[in-house]
This record gives C-alpha cells, sequence and structure tokens, in this order.
C-alpha cells in the first residue's frame, strides 16, 4: 500500500497493519483485530481515532502522572530545542538543564544520594545499575562479587541485561540471559498458598534472599534488586515486614541495594520514592517514566555516595554512556515536570487526598463477587479476579478472565491492565473527586459484565 499524505482512521489502522511492529504484542492476533490509534489526550483521558473519551486509568505506561495537556512541558521542551536541541555529556562537556536536573535530583532524594547518570529509559538505567554495580566491586579489590539477586516476576526491562535481571520466564525464553543473576520468591501474599500471614510471608520472602546469598557464597553476591512495588508484575504490595527484612540482610552481608524507581518514583506512592515509603536505604535508584511524566524518554540512576565515590576516586574512566544520557530537552521537561509536582503538591495529594479517597472506592470493589482482593498504595492498585471467594479460587489461567475484564473496561471508556487475571490501575495525580468516582463506576460495572460474560 503507497503511503498516503496524513492518514486518518482506517487507513492509518490499515499502515500500522502493514509496516508497525509493536512492543510486546503477538502481532498475529493483532492483525485479526485491528489497533487502537490515539490521537489526543487531554487531563486524564485519551481519545482515540473513532471519536472515543477513555479515562487513562494507567497513566500511559506509568508515566503521566501529571497528567495530559501541559502546555507548561510544552514550552519547556520547545524553549529547550529553540535554545539547544542536542548536545552529549561526552567529551568534557555539559549543558544548563542537564546540570540543573542532577542538583535538582539530589534535593529530592535521600542523602546518600547527591549523584546522577542520565540513561534514556528504564531499561537502559538498569543496564547502567549492572555495570557500575560490577564495576564498583571490581574497584573495591572484590571482583568475584559478580551476582545479582532479583525476584521472580519482577520487571527491570526489556534490553538483555534488564530482561535477564527481570524475572519474567517467557522474556528469558527469547533472546537469552547475562549470567550472574539469581532469582528468588516474590513477597506476593495474595498468590501464595496463605497458610502465612502476611506479616509471615514477608519474612519468609525477604529470607530467600538470604537463602540465596548463603547458596552462591556470600563473597559473590553484589547487589539485591527490587522494586518497591512491583508493577508489571502485577501490582505486588509486599508485606511490610518485607522491606525492613531485606535492608537488614543487605546490610548484614555488605551487598548493595537496588531499589528500582521506575514506577513507584516521583510521586506514585505518596513519597517521592518508593524507597522512602518503605524506609530502605538503597545504593542505587534506577529511574524513568514519571521523571518527565512520559512527555520526553528520559532514565537516570541515582548512585549513593559510598559507590560514586569509589568509582569517581579509583575508577578513572566508566566506560559507558549513550547519545542521548541527559538530553537537553528531555532534561527541560525533566525539570518542569518537578516543578509542577512541587507547585501543585501533588505528591502529597496522592499521599492525602485523592490517594485516600480514590482508596476508599476501590476497597469498597473486593465487596464484587468477582474480586478477591483489592489493594492500592498511593495511586497504585490491583484487583484480583476469582472464581469463587471460599475458598478462594482462581480462574484457569485459559479463560482469560483479565482480558475479558480488561476489554470490558477499555470499551466502556476505561483504561486498565490486566496481568494474568489480577487488574492494575495507576492514574494520573492530577485525578479528580468525580474522575475517581467514574473509575470506580466503570469497574464495577465491568466487573459485572465480565461475570455476565463468563457464566
Ligand atoms: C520497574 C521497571 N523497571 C524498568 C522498566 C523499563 O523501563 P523502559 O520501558 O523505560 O525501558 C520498567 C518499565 O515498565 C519498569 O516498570
Amino acid at each position: 500500500m503507497a503511503a498516503i499524505e496524513k492518514p486518518t482512521g482506517s487507513d492509518l489502522q490499515e499502515l500500522d497493519r502493514e509496516h508497525h511492529l509493536h512492543p510486546f504484542t503477538d502481532h498475529k492476533e493483532l492483525h485479526e483485530k485491528k489497533s487502537r490509534i490515539i490521537t489526543s489526550a487531554d487531563g486524564v483521558y485519551i481519545f482515540d481515532s473513532d471519536g472515543n473519551k477513555i479515562l487513562d486509568g494507567m497513566s500511559g505506561l506509568w508515566c503521566v502522572n501529571a497528567g495530559y495537556g501541559r502546555d507548561e512541558i510544552v514550552d519547556a521542551a520547545a524553549a529547550q530545542m529553540r535554545e539547544l536541541p542536542y548536545y552529549n555529556n561526552f567529551f568534557q562537556c555539559a549543558h544548563p538543564p542537564s546540570i540543573e536536573l542532577a542538583a535538582m535530583l539530589q534535593e529530592i532524594s535521600q542523602p546518600q544520594f547527591n549523584r546522577v547518570f542520565f540513561a534514556g529509559s528504564g531499561s537502559e538505567s538498569n543496564d547502567t545499575v549492572v555495570r557500575a554495580v560490577r564495576r564498583y566491586w571490581d574497584l573495591m579489590g572484590q571482583p568475584e562479587r559478580q551476582t545479582i539477586i532479583s525476584r521472580q516476576n519482577a520487571y527491570h526491562g526489556s534490553t538483555v541485561a534488564a530482561a535477564s535481571l527481570g524475572g519474567m520466564t517467557p522474556m528469558h525464553k527469547q533472546g537469552g540471559l547475562i549470567p550472574g543473576i539469581e532469582h528468588v520468591e516474590q513477597p506476593y501474599w495474595f498468590g501464595s498458598d496463605r497458610s502465612l500471614s502476611p506479616d509471615e510471608f514477608g519474612i519468609a520472602t525477604a529470607r530467600s534472599i538470604e537463602d540465596k546469598i548463603n547458596e552462591v557464597g556470600p563473597d559473590k553476591v553484589a547487589a539485591f534488586i527490587g522494586e518497591p512495588v512491583q508493577g508489571a508484575g502485577g501490582v505486588i504490595i509486599p508485606p511490610d515486614t518485607y522491606w525492613p527484612e531485606v535492608q537488614r540482610i543487605c546490610d548484614e552481608y555488605g551487598i548493595l541495594l537496588i531499589s528500582d524507581e521506575v514506577i513507584c518514583g516521583f510521586g506514585r506512592m505518596g513519597e517521592w520514592f518508593g524507597a522512602d515509603y518503605y524506609g530502605t536505604r538503597p545504593d542505587f535508584m534506577p529511574f524513568a517514566k514519571g521523571v518527565t511524566s512520559g512527555y520526553l524518554p528520559l532514565g537516570g540512576v541515582m548512585i549513593s555516595d559510598r559507590v560514586a565515590d569509589v568509582l569517581i576516586d579509583k575508577g578513572g574512566e566508566f566506560h559507558h554512556g549513550y547519545t542521548y544520557s541527559g538530553h537537553p530537552a528531555s532534561c527541560a521537561v525533566a525539570i518542569e515536570n518537578i516543578r509542577i509536582l512541587q507547585r501543585e503538591d501533588l505528591v502529597e495529594r496522592v499521599k492525602n487526598d485523592i490517594g485516600p479517597y480514590l482508596k476508599k472506592g476501590w476497597d469498597k470493589l473486593a465487596e464484587h463477587p468477582l474480586v478477591g482482593e483489592a489493594r492500592m498504595v498511593g495511586l497504585l492498585g490491583a484487583l484480583e479476579l476469582v472464581k469463587t471467594k471460599e475458598p478462594m479460587e482462581r480462574f484457569d489461567e485459559k479463560q482469560g478472565v483479565g482480558t475479558i475484564c480488561r476489554d470490558f473496561l477499555v470499551n466502556n471508556g476505561l483504561v486498565m491492565r490486566a496481568v494474568g487475571d489480577t487488574m492494575v490501575a495507576a492514574p494520573p495525580f492530577i485525578l479528580s473527586y468525580e474522575e475517581a468516582d467514574e473509575m470506580i463506576e466503570k469497574a464495577w460495572k465491568c466487573l459485572d459484565l465480565t461475570q455476565q460474560a463468563i457464566a
């Protein structure tokens, strides 16, 4: 098909089908249907080429935290592009936005963080972490410390190193793994046999890290990586006992703690970072997404003084970096985005205003016969769809109940994501009370529709 000028509607769908390979997509399946073309957005709503208005309960891909249609951010990008659209931070150069953003990040993060290394995405940030962690231990004279412990069902990105860090087995089977990554049990109480109390389960799953350290050999373990709340794995909010025990283990064995803040960072949990929420003191905080509210791509890694000092003082050149490490327009966007979060007190709003308001409605969804558990922290929530509540029985995976529910939701004007039979949501921080009510009403209605459809 010949390219046509400014294609619209079904022409776009046709061109998409012929030429465009989407991320994480079964194209054969997609081509039997058609892709939904999102053409514009405003506030918490997206609009598609069929004229539908849909409440974006996922903030794009967990990133549009400040909401759509922010002229201040657009203006910041345009102004920066006029002034200096691109220059790199290699070869002893820097530019004002990368420097200003680096200083700003230091102000909003824990005191051990005074330095940042910029990347272009969360995956690149985690690749940076792997290299920096191993480099650190080399420089400390302990090069045998190579192993990084992660968790089953973790998501840390899609490059080879990030996918290896992650615990998604379907990803591991495609394209290979880097060596030296071990996976332990995730703190997913609802997904366990529930024979332990949540608190006991939190301790037990944290101790699986300790067991792994002892199995690998304490002098061979470099670091542990975890998302404060696992996002892509199904918004798995660990029991309160989990993170303090993880911190104890990292301290006791002297291994580095990496808090993957790609979803949890920049206010999603009602604190600037998930580590602040759980009171951990990480050495690395990879971030992306919410740093720019997704308006432009940017990632990075906050590196603690005890690590950065060694890399700087003993390391010489760190042979690592990306063309777009600290891209000026992305940094200008991040600066404006963080200013908005500060000016409008949006992190506080997630903690004490719209977060608790939405949670009240969310908790009510647990009364629906299809919902075995409703959980939410900040603006990060999950609903577990179950066949029966007592005894708690889950659906056969092959039934695809989560996908059925997701399709009802989007067709009724609400984006939520299905992770198996776990429905997840992460709306923008500017969500109003009325929009929160709309989310809950639509979720209830679509749970009803799902129940009817599978009866
Ligand atoms: C916790 C976490 N880490 C890393 C990534 C990878 O980020 P990106 O898709 O920007 O490479 C993601 C993406 O969803 C994520 O959720």
